[in-house]
């Protein structure tokens, strides 16, 4: 016999009774997201590599080292599955001039890949609920969004989340910092593991990053891009936090928060939860100003950020929420003539807004009733060779008190309905 083919590490199937949950957590989002005026587009899944490697960076670990890459095999272009969504959305807005007469606010969905090692909460298929805020300079938008996802959490009734904001400055800014790094990395060179060895050369703000708890303090003693803002990059923070403190918003500023993209400026922002280990950011983004220039646009200003729909499905799981999905009958049948009436009774209750399963496959009564119990179904319908000939169907509770009654197919629906 073959051997059974199993599903590709990291990635992973969501199967019916896990299903409910994050149709009920999309929703949740979708909803969300209309009350603020988002709207929905979509953009491919498969985009060219050169449009990822100019908007996340060449020297970041998404590029680097976690890109789904493959080459066209008829005329040998470099294609990549997407990592994430900005990249292809500012690419499909510059296409169609999305921005030209006003600006928009956009939100997208669906996997996302990158060969990571999979764990918990991390792994190399996973799903994003993605939102732009494309042509607004903000800070207003920057606030709008976080409060955005405020709304959202409490919405999926998820507490524990805390937010926590930096300012990364402008480019400018920037590479006054990374030479204010480099020179000071470099003074302290020895105390460099061989990662931050390379980085210093390569990428030294990612230095920042490193969980190595030997470097710590030869961290917390680094230069801070927040302590070296420009006037305008620090009026745009300031404004971030007041409109924050004017919504309630509690947030934590984190001068080492930097974000594994290289296309942000000025805000960055996570919200994260203690509760899932290392992968502890739930929700992520930023301002990404130069982006839109950086591949071929119009100067265009954005913010935007993802929600990691598997941490989110998780933290729900480890609250203990469930949703069932039960259908509102399951129609038990014998005979010919029954299983005509059972069949001509569903698709009418169906007809009435209900959700209706028929029993296929045959099987005794006994069988067949234990599969309506089992599909969590309210009620279950019967249709025997008596009941057919009397055009008649008993109606049996499944939950709580279990009496049955008796009813013409028409009285059906109103029954099924009103209890
Ligand atoms: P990101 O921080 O790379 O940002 O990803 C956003 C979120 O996606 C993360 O906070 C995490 O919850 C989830 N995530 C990332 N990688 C994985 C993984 N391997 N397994 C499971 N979940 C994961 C972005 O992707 C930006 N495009 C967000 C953004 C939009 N910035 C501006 N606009």
């Amino acid at each position: 016999m073959a051997g059974v083919i199993q599903a590709v590490r990291g990635m992973n199937d969501v199967l019916p009774d896990e299903a409910p949950l994050w149709q009920h957590f999309e929703d949740v989002v979708r909803e969300v997201f209309a009350h603020y005026g988002y709207r929905y587009l979509q953009v491919p899944l498969v985009e060219s590599t050169p449009l990822f490697v100019r908007a996340i960076g060449e020297v970041t670990d998404v590029v680097e080292k976690e890109m789904y890459t493959f080459t066209d095999r008829l005329n040998g272009e470099s294609l990549t599955l997407r990592p994430e969504a900005t990249a292809g959305i500012v690419r499909a807005a510059i296409e169609h001039s999305l921005t030209y007469e006003r600006p928009q606010r956009v939100w997208t969905a669906g996997p996302m890949f990158r060969h990571e090692r999979p764990q918990k909460g991390r792994y190399r298929q996973f799903h994003q609920f993605d939102a732009e805020a494309l042509g607004f300079a903000g800070p207003d938008v920057d606030v709008e969004q976080v409060v955005m996802l405020a709304r959202l959490w409490r919405a999926l009734d998820l507490d524990g989340i805390t937010l926590h904001i930096n300012s990364i400055g402008d480019p400018d800014e920037r590479r006054a910092h990374r030479a204010a790094l480099v020179e000071y990395f470099s003074l302290h060179a020895n105390a460099l593991d061989a990662d931050s060895q390379r980085r210093l050369q390569t990428n030294p703000l990612r230095i920042l990053d490193s969980k190595n708890p030997a470097m710590q303090t030869l961290i917390e003693g680094a230069p801070r891009l927040v302590d070296r803002l420009g006037q305008a990059s620090r009026e745009h923070f300031d404004g971030l936090q007041q409109g924050l403190a004017d919504h309630g918003i509690e947030f934590t500023i984190d001068p080492r928060l930097v974000r594994g993209l290289d296309y942000y400026n000025r805000t960055v922002f996570e919200w994260m939860t203690d509760r899932l280990g290392a992968q502890a950011t739930v929700a992520g983004g930023g301002r990404y100003d130069g982006l839109f220039e950086q591949l071929g646009g119009k100067p265009t200003p954005a913010c935007g950020f993802a929600i990691g729909s598997e941490r989110i499905i998780l933290l729900l799981q480890s609250a203990g929420r469930t949703v069932v999905d039960v259908p509102d009958a399951y129609v038990v049948h014998a005979g010919e003539q029954a299983a005509r009436l059972a069949r001509s009774v569903a698709e009418s209750l169906r007809d009435a807004g209900l959700a209706v399963v028929v029993n296929a496959g045959g099987g005794s009564f006994k069988s067949q009733m234990k599969r309506a119990d089992a599909s969590g179904a309210r009620y279950a319908l019967i249709v025997g060779e008596n009941e057919a000939a009397a055009n008649r169907v008993a109606v049996k509770s499944l939950r709580g008190e279990g009496g049955q009654i008796d009813l013409a197919p028409d009285e059906l629906a109103t029954h099924l309905s009103s209890n």
